[in-house]
């Protein structure tokens, strides 16, 4: 028996859950980094047209298979491709995103971990060597871990509606409002200019095949695709909604944020005299370091004003995870709630392992790497390029023209003048650019 599937109340709603979705951890920890890294203002370009020409379409694709089938990844390949092989491209983007799950919670934990950290004023200049013996250890970042898994399936649970859509609406503006905050409050810091000059002195002569890989495999993954995240939150939008608007307003708050997230980091980086580094070194050592030298009330709350943003940046991307897998559940017939709790369990599981890898099961190597990072490598450079991949191949060469172009542009309506464009993107360009990243992958 199957019930009416919930939708978004409105565009809104809609750009506000899944820009939620796409911005997170990449947006904090890996961006700022990265394009200080990789020629600042010219890695910002790359990554800007990387966005527009693979990470865009791609975003599309998803969009189209989940509004167009209204259905949970695996049954969107069933009903647009019945009897087909397909359905094991639906199977995949179920497990995919579990196991990013899995350990992206285990980080979720560690911010939860800091953030009550910081409210109990920890962060005191004295934090040297805090972090490595955190992960480490056994029960407290498991106990993190299992909250945030918590709160991520309480927020499942209460539906699309009253859940996704409530949480993020309310969550995501104070997002931007906190980021805004850190970002006036960084660069005012006195030696802040140096960290500015980090991240937008352009420097061409870094950009090659490599930097572009870079930028492109960070675009698709800041915008949360080939893990049906996009076309299980598309399966939820009405008819009238425009995807290129949605697409386009998504991207756009993501990279907004991964440039004011930049800004809020790198200057305060400079200013307190560090080497900028990648990861969660940079926002778990680096950070906390720096609100302690600040020895000040104000440093404290600007603690907690952090990893708040850092909680709810990765909450609002893991609830979008947990979903792709709850509606697969539901629309093979299980309750919402039975759904929910059962994939909660599991992606628990996941990331006890994950969380253990960094202390009592560090011994334990997979291809040489621990636990976490092979999952962590197994995802974002594999499977979920793969998943994006073959979304992008459904839609450009399964799908009949006559029915991308129709959802695409809601029954001949909308968006008719870009149709062939976006089609040529989604058929040829992007699929080239997702192999360009897969065989920098293998060969790098
Ligand atoms: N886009 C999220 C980030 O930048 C990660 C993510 C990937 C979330 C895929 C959901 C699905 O952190």
């Amino acid at each position: 028996m199957k019930t009416a599937r919930e939708h978004f109340g409105s565009r809104l709603a809609v750009i506000l859950a899944m820009a939620g979705s796409a911005i997170g951890l990449g947006n904090i920890w890996r961006f700022p980094y990265l394009a200080g890294q990789n020629g600042g203002a010219a890695f910002i370009i790359v990554y800007i047209v990387a966005m527009l020409v693979l990470a865009l379409p791609i975003f599309i694709a998803e969009s189209i298979i989940g509004r167009r089938s209204g259905c949970d990844t695996f049954g969107a390949m069933r009903k647009l491709a019945p009897g087909s092989k397909w359905r094991w491209l639906g199977l995949l983007t179920v497990i995919t995103p579990m196991i990013l799950l899995g350990y992206y919670s285990v980080v979720g934990g560690w911010s939860v971990d800091y953030f009550f950290k910081a409210c109990a004023f920890r962060f005191d200049g004295n934090t040297e060597g805090l972090f490595g013996s955190f992960i480490s250890s056994t029960w407290e970042p498991l106990f993190t871990h299992s909250v945030f898994i918590v709160v991520t399936a309480a927020i499942i649970l209460l539906g699309v509606k009253k859940g996704i859509e409530l949480f993020t609406k309310i969550t995501m503006p104070l997002l931007f409002a906190l980021i805004v905050f850190l970002v006036v409050y960084s660069i005012t810091l006195p030696g802040a200019f140096k960290g500015v000059e980090y991240l937008v002195k352009p420097d061409f002569s870094k950009v090659d095949i490599n930097v572009v890989a870079t930028a492109m495999g960070q675009a698709f993954f800041s915008l949360s695709l080939g893990v049906g995240t996009i076309l299980t939150y598309a399966s939820y939008v009405s008819k009238k909604e425009n995807l290129l608007v949605s697409a386009g307003g998504t991207a756009f708050f993501d990279l907004l944020f991964a440039l004011l997230a930049g800004f809020a980091v790198m200057p305060a980086v400079f200013a307190a005299g560090i080497q900028p580094g990648e990861g969660a070194g940079l926002v778990f050592d680096t950070l906390p370091f720096i609100f302690g030298q600040m020895h000040s009330v104000l440093g404290g709350v600007v603690a907690i004003l952090f990893f708040l943003a850092i909680l709810v940046a990765a909450l609002t991307s893991s609830i979008s995870l947990l979903e792709v897998g709850v509606a697969f559940l539901v629309e093979r017939g299980y309750s919402r709630t039975k759904a929910t709790i059962g994939l909660a369990f599991l992606t628990w599981g996941i990331g006890i392992v994950c969380s253990l890898s960094f202390g009592p099961l560090a011994g334990v190597k997979i291809l040489d790497l621990s636990i976490f990072d092979f999952l962590d490598k197994l995802c974002s450079n594999w499977l979920m390029p793969l998943g994006g991949l073959l979304f992008t191949v459904f839609v450009g060469w399964k799908m009949s023209k006559a029915d991308v172009r129709d959802e695409f542009t809601n029954g001949g309506t909308r968006n008719v003048r870009v149709f062939e464009f976006v089609y040529f993107l989604m058929r040829y360009l992007a699929p080239v650019g997702i192999v360009v990243v897969f065989l920098t992958n293998l060969l790098m």
